[in-house]
């Protein structure tokens, strides 16, 4: 439990820090409530970079923690459901996961939300946290004592038309107008959205696993679709919680690619009724926005073909010479 000492410095942290985003530059858009804050080069929305100035502040990294780390829209809760039920196989099965009661972003939380002031609350049995903070954002305890980290990212043309749909039904379920397509493609072309610019946020990772490979796994959203068994088990490797050969011969990795299929997961009544950090505000959310189509390749029903090749454009420049293509 907190103390009434802890909470009375917290307090006065998070006043320090509202005062400090107030003198930020910003910029109302994407129909969003509130605007985005631009912070050492990357937007933030307002409580979200009051929790990440928080976490580097607060945020005490356990030896043993995994640190799950994404832009939005580029698959974090596809990978927190493969992840949590590959680290909690054998606590649990098919029919008595808490995945099947609870949505992934409720069974693996967010560091700059959720553990941005209450890291003691932390449910220790499971080293898994997750975060949408750039690297060079990340708490000094995380980088200097190297714990795992496991980045993903996706196709810009992907991460994109799923990120405007996410913002156009949280703008619908809030009775606010969302914005046109085409005047959101050219804010995430610029880089202003939450967390962007997406490349930067991308080539943060990128360099530091290629750094530190032992400590920084990276992941294509579209890799992953391709054949989710290999990398499922290259992610158990990783995190130290490898099949054994009985395992596999049980065909334990598949049954739990099988349980974290989209379908499955959209499918479940949690993720179609149930609610995200309910009572918390505009923070507040159905679970079915974060299931869309879980496909590679939308963006050609939304994007034209000038608009995909603007965008491929700029990603090329902006990973020329890092080795990595998207
Ligand atoms: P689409 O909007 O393209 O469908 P995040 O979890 O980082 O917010 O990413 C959301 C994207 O991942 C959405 O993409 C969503 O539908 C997709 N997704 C969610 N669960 C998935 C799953 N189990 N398998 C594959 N994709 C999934």
């Amino acid at each position: 439990m907190e103390s009434h000492l802890e909470k009375q410095n917290g307090d006065v942290l998070q006043k320090s820090f509202k005062e400090m985003i107030s003198t930020l530059p910003k910029k109302s858009c994407w129909g969003l409530p509130e605007d985005q804050y631009q912070y050492q080069s990357f937007w933030f929305s307002p409580p979200f970079l009051q929790g990440a100035l928080s976490a580097q502040q607060q945020f005490q990294a356990q030896p043993t923690d995994i640190i799950l780390c994404s832009f939005p829209r580029t698959g974090t809760a596809w990978l927190k459901s493969l992840t949590f039920a590959t680290i909690t196989r054998t606590s649990y099965n098919d029919s008595t996961t808490p995945l099947l009661s609870k949505m992934p972003h409720d069974v693996v939380p967010y560091m700059e939300f959720d553990h941005a002031q209450i890291s003691i609350n932390r449910h220790l049995g499971i080293p898994l946290l997750a975060t949408h903070l750039p690297y060079s954002f990340l708490p000094r305890s995380i980088i200097d004592s190297g714990y795992k980290l496991i980045y993903i990212c996706r196709d810009p043309k992907d991460t994109f038309v799923s990120l405007y749909h996410f913002i156009a039904r949280h703008c619908n379920s809030r009775n606010t107008q969302p914005i046109q397509l085409d005047e959101a493609f050219e804010l995430f072309y610029e880089g202003i959205s939450s967390y962007g610019p997406y490349w930067d946020h991308v080539l943060g990772y990128w360099k530091a696993s290629l750094e530190r490979p032992d400590k920084l796994m990276f992941l294509k959203y579209e890799d992953l679709v391709e054949d989710t068994v290999l990398y499922l088990k290259k992610t158990a490797e990783f995190m130290g919680y490898p099949f054994s050969s009985e395992e596999q011969q049980q065909g334990v990795p598949e049954n739990i690619v099988k349980m974290c299929n989209f379908d499955n997961l959209s499918g479940l009544e949690v993720n179609k009724t149930g609610r995200h950090r309910e009572g918390k505000g505009n923070m507040e959310t159905e679970n079915n926005i974060f299931f869309r189509k879980g496909k590679v390749g939308d963006w050609k029903n939304y994007l034209t073909t000038e608009m995909a090749q603007r965008l491929d454009q700029r990603t090329l420049q902006q990973l020329s010479s890092s080795g990595l293509s998207l």
